[in-house]
């Protein structure tokens, strides 16, 4: 498990053509339908998408998106953006599009009438899990957010009320980077743990030995 957790990454490229056979898939969406989640709802649904015209038009919304998202970048940052990969989308041969369905009455709002917006977190718990099975595995997961949602949503016809919560790049590939690829890149490192945590109050650091 502590393998698992160090060892995924978020793969953008060197996906391998060969598809996920069903019964592969199937595991990592039952890995993914094990989480926890708010009253039980498992609000979460799974669109597998094979398609190439499906997977060229996902690649065309995010080209839009990443467009925009370049646009808001300036100098050095605004160079270094514009060489960092950040989707598999026409290499992957799967995608996983996962939403919330917030209109199902499962689990009868229990935990979610003060805090709505525990159905997404649960889907994301869901997402966690099915990542890291996918890890181990021997599959890449690629989650890319430079999408319109509301696009994407027209062109998967997932309906108004449903949330999309990731779109996911799917695969075999050639091999796990040791480091995060935007730390790779010198776009961002990893934080250090020990200023995160707090003691009592958000505003107390936590006195803390050492254990490295
Ligand atoms: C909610 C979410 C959205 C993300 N969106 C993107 C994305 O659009 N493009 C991308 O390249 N990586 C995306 N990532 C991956 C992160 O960049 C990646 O997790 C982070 O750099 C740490 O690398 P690691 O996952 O390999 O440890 C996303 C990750 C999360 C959790």
């Amino acid at each position: 498990m502590y393998r698992a957790l160090r060892e995924r990454r978020d793969v953008r490229i060197g996906y391998l053509p060969q598809l996920i056979d069903d019964v592969t898939l199937y595991r990592l969406l039952t890995a993914a339908h094990q989480a926890p989640s708010v009253g039980f709802m498992q609000p979460w649904r799974f669109i597998v998408i094979r398609s190439e015209a499906v997977r060229t038009a996902v690649h065309g919304i995010f080209q839009r998106a990443n467009t925009e998202a370049a646009a808001r970048y300036q100098g050095n940052r605004k160079e270094l953006y514009s060489r960092l990969n950040l989707e598999g989308l026409l290499e992957a041969p799967q995608h996983l599009c996962v939403v919330c369905d917030d209109e199902s009455e499962r689990g009868h709002c229990l935990g979610r009438n003060s805090m709505p917006e525990t159905s997404i977190y649960s889907v994301v718990c869901a997402i966690q899990n099915l990542w890291l099975a996918a890890r181990t595995e021997g599959i890449g997961v690629g989650w890319v957010s430079i999408l319109d949602p509301l696009a994407v949503k027209e062109l998967l016809r997932i309906p108004p009320a449903a949330q999309l919560v990731a779109y996911l790049c799917l695969g075999y590939v050639e091999g796990f980077a040791e480091v995060p690829d935007l730390e790779r890149y010198g776009w961002e490192k990893r934080a250090e743990l020990a200023p995160l945590i707090r003691a009592d109050y958000f505003d107390q650091s936590y006195a803390h030995r050492d254990v490295r």
